[in-house]
């Protein structure tokens, strides 16, 4: 486990312990979260990766300091996985549309429908078909979306054109993009980086800005703005 990162996330199985709904000591957000994580352990979407959990706690924390508004937002998030992020988002106020492979989407509204229910939403959540590199629905692009985020999408060199070319679908010139990334494999982050930067302004979030308490020295978050 990374030294600086507070919470037990440092692999999928401690995370489902970690937000089971009888052991849960997260904080704000995730007190109301129950995540289900059934599916081939190890298959990518199936498990909830340290980076959404770092960028959901990022999230949350900028908007409790002032430093983002996401209230009334559109946001569509990318390869949303089980849906954690897109969840925190809604919580915090914004319309979500999470997206995934056409095969994820039933774990992903299974949790959506599981953990938004019984709450009063501030926001809204749907769950869409994105794959990347294909058109995608006019309801993600139009209109454009003023944020765009996705935690460890970034993992797969085959991946990144296609990946890229959603990006500028979905970008406007009022889009913010938010990734987080895992420092698994810094040749694929570097790849993307540099392909990134023929259409993009990128920055990295420094840590201080992140929750406090939700750092890892395995993450990174990066800011990418349309040039
Ligand atoms: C490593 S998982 C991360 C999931 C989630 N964001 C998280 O942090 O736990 C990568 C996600 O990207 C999705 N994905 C991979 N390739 C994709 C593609 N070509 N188009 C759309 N989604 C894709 C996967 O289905 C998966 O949900």
């Amino acid at each position: 486990m990374p030294s600086s990162l507070k919470l037990p996330c440092n692999s999928p199985s401690t995370l489902v312990a970690t937000l089971s709904p009888f052991f849960n000591p997260l904080p704000h957000c995730f007190e109301i979260l129950d995540f289900c994580f059934k599916g081939t352990p190890g298959v990518t979407g199936a498990v909830m990766w340290d980076s959404g959990v770092v960028l959901g706690k990022f999230l949350e924390h900028a908007v409790d300091s002032g430093m983002l508004v996401l209230q009334g937002k559109k946001i569509v998030e990318l390869g949303s996985g089980c849906g954690l992020v897109g969840c925190i988002a809604t919580l915090l106020g914004s319309e979500v549309i999470v997206t995934d492979l056409p095969d994820r989407l039933r774990l992903l509204r299974k949790n959506i429908e599981t953990n938004m229910k019984h709450v009063s939403l501030r926001g809204s959540v749907t769950a869409t078909e994105l794959t990347w590199g294909e058109d995608p629905d006019p309801e993600l692009i139009d209109p454009k979306p003023d944020f765009v985020i996705g935690s460890d999408v970034v993992y797969s060199e085959g991946a990144v054109v296609d990946l890229l070319e959603t990006l500028m679908q979905l970008s406007g010139p009022n889009t913010t993009i938010f990734l987080a990334g895992e420092l698994r494999n810094d040749a694929i982050l570097e790849y993307f980086l540099e392909a990134a930067m023929d259409n993009f302004t990128i920055g990295r979030v420094e840590q201080t800005l992140w929750h406090p308490d939700y750092c890892s020295n395995r993450v990174v978050i990066y800011v990418l703005v349309k040039k």
